[in-house]
């Protein structure tokens, strides 16, 4: 009986070795979706350049800042843009970004993301002193008594964020990333639970002064928000 039990779990030993073999070779014949960052900035220059500026600094403030953000980032965002198959909805609803996305090819979708990745985000300023403090304490802390944890956990204190999971927030619009996060809390954006979570728990005021601060975070200070003198 003993040889029996020990036989069995051999092969399946055996089988699962083989498994894992053969999802491995799948994995290496597999050829790695081909980007090709100079159509990117064809694209880039024709379509996206009015509201993201042709390197992905926005002129205008609505509009977010896609210079440097990591390339897995953009790439689901465009996907969350578009009507996934057997939904009715998209994840993100933007009725402008909504349309643009579903006029992208899956492969155009990775070459404009590859270009935007590839540029350098300037570098921006806080323009409120008055809330300054308490955005500095929500991203660095977090808010315990509302079990908000800190931003920076997430997002590195410098705002680089964490690739391929977390996007990076350094120098983002202020005013984007207060819509988007009322997006979050109110559910016209629902591609991630955990930010629907933490957003759900902040005010208005809140959200206002996290936004700014976000938008004076640089890697030159390491930790610090730059205000608008
Ligand atoms: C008419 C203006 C306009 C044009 C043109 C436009 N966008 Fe956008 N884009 C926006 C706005 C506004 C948002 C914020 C939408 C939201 O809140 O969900 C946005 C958001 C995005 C985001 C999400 C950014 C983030 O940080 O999550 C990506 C990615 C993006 N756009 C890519 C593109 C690409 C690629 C093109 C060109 C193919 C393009 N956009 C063209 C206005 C525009
Ligand atoms: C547990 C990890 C985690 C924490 C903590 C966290 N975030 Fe996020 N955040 C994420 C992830 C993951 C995304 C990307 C969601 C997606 O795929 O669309 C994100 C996205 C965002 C975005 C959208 C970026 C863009 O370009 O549109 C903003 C703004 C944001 N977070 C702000 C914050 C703020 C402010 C805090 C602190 C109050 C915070 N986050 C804390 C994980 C986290």
């Amino acid at each position: 009986m003993k040889f029996t039990i020990s036989r069995r779990f051999a092969g399946t030993l055996a089988l699962a070795a083989c498994m894992t073999m053969s999802v491995t070779a799948g994995a290496q014949m597999k050829p790695a979706p081909k980007v090709d960052p100079v159509r990117g900035q064809q694209i880039a220059s024709q379509v996206c350049a009015a509201c993201h500026g042709a390197d992905g600094n926005s002129a205008a403030s609505p509009n977010p800042r896609l210079a440097q953000q990591h390339y897995e980032y953009l790439y689901k965002q465009l996907l969350d843009y578009t009507v996934r198959q057997g939904q009715q909805r998209p994840a993100r609803e933007n009725a402008i970004m909504n349309s643009i996305a579903a006029q992208l090819s899956d492969d155009d979708k990775r070459n404009v993301s590859a270009w935007f990745a590839g540029q350098s985000a300037q570098l921006d300023t806080a323009r409120s002193k008055q809330t300054l403090e308490l955005g500095q304490r929500i991203w660095g802390a977090g808010l315990s008594e509302k079990a908000v944890p800190a931003c920076a956990g997430c997002h590195n204190p410098a705002g680089l964020g964490i690739p391929i999971l977390y996007p990076r927030l350094a120098a983002q619009r202020a005013d984007y990333v207060e819509a988007t996060l009322k997006d979050f809390r109110q559910g016209a954006r629902r591609n991630n639970a955990a930010m629907q979570e933490i957003a759900a728990k902040l005010s208005d005021a809140e959200i206002r002064a996290v936004a700014d601060f976000v938008q004076g975070l640089r890697a030159d200070k390491a930790r610090g928000s730059e205000l608008k003198q």
